[in-house]
């Protein structure tokens, strides 16, 4: 799915739009770029999908405005059901960095993160990536195991390391925040 050919309004994923989902998987599911009128559906979305940290309204609105060529959500039903929001690293413009990835309980098991993940870098806006980088809780399993799907699907290898740590950067109020590198990936 190319930027240009979503941020019109919905188009549903097919496989020249780069989607890799099998028939089961995809079940009426559309990928697409949002828009700013997709901002209270993020906002409500996020909200049921802890430990997600809530973001501003506003906050998410510059997501699916500003960066929304970095930013995917999944409709199944007329429903936003899953959302990516990220940006290209303005020191590092081969990396993408992943901000937040969010599936409704109702979405979940059908490789939907992974997919959305696979989405946004082909398209024609990311050609020059070449890396993902997110940061994930210690102990969020399911976060772990769809970036480790995406870089299998990719081929590609991977590092860890402590980026936020609860102490030095949370004032004990978060759990520590480990920088997942993936990388260097080429098109899908
Ligand atoms: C993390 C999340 C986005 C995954 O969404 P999803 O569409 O169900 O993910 P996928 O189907 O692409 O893959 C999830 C993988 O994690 C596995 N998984 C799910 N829950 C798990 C758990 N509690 N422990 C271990 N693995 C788990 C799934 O089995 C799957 O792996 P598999 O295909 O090898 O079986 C979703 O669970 C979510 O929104 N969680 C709450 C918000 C969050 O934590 N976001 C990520 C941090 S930015």
């Amino acid at each position: 799915m190319t930027a240009k050919q979503s941020s019109a309004g919905p188009a549903p994923t097919s496989a020249a739009g780069g989607d890799t989902a099998s028939p089961a998987e995809a079940q009426d599911v559309i990928l697409r770029v949002p828009n700013a009128e997709d901002g209270p559906a993020l906002f409500d979305l996020i909200a049921a999908c802890p430990p997600l940290d809530q973001n501003s309204r506003y906050c998410n609105l510059l997501q699916v405005s500003h960066f929304a060529e970095t930013a995917v959500v999944a409709e199944l039903d007329g429903e936003v059901v899953g959302s990516i929001t990220g940006y290209l690293k303005p020191s590092d413009p081969e990396t993408l960095f992943i901000w937040q990835v969010a599936v409704h309980e109702k979405a979940r098991g059908r490789r939907l993160a992974t997919r959305m993940m696979e989405a946004i870098v082909d398209r024609e806006f990311c050609r020059d990536v070449r890396f993902m980088e997110t940061t994930i809780e210690p102990e969020n399993k399911a976060s772990w195991r769809a970036f480790e799907k995406f870089a299998e699907a990719r081929g590609a290898q991977s590092s860890q390391s402590l980026l936020f740590s609860r102490e030095r950067h949370f004032a004990g109020t978060h759990n520590d925040e480990v920088l997942l590198r993936i990388g260097p990936f080429g098109r899908g």
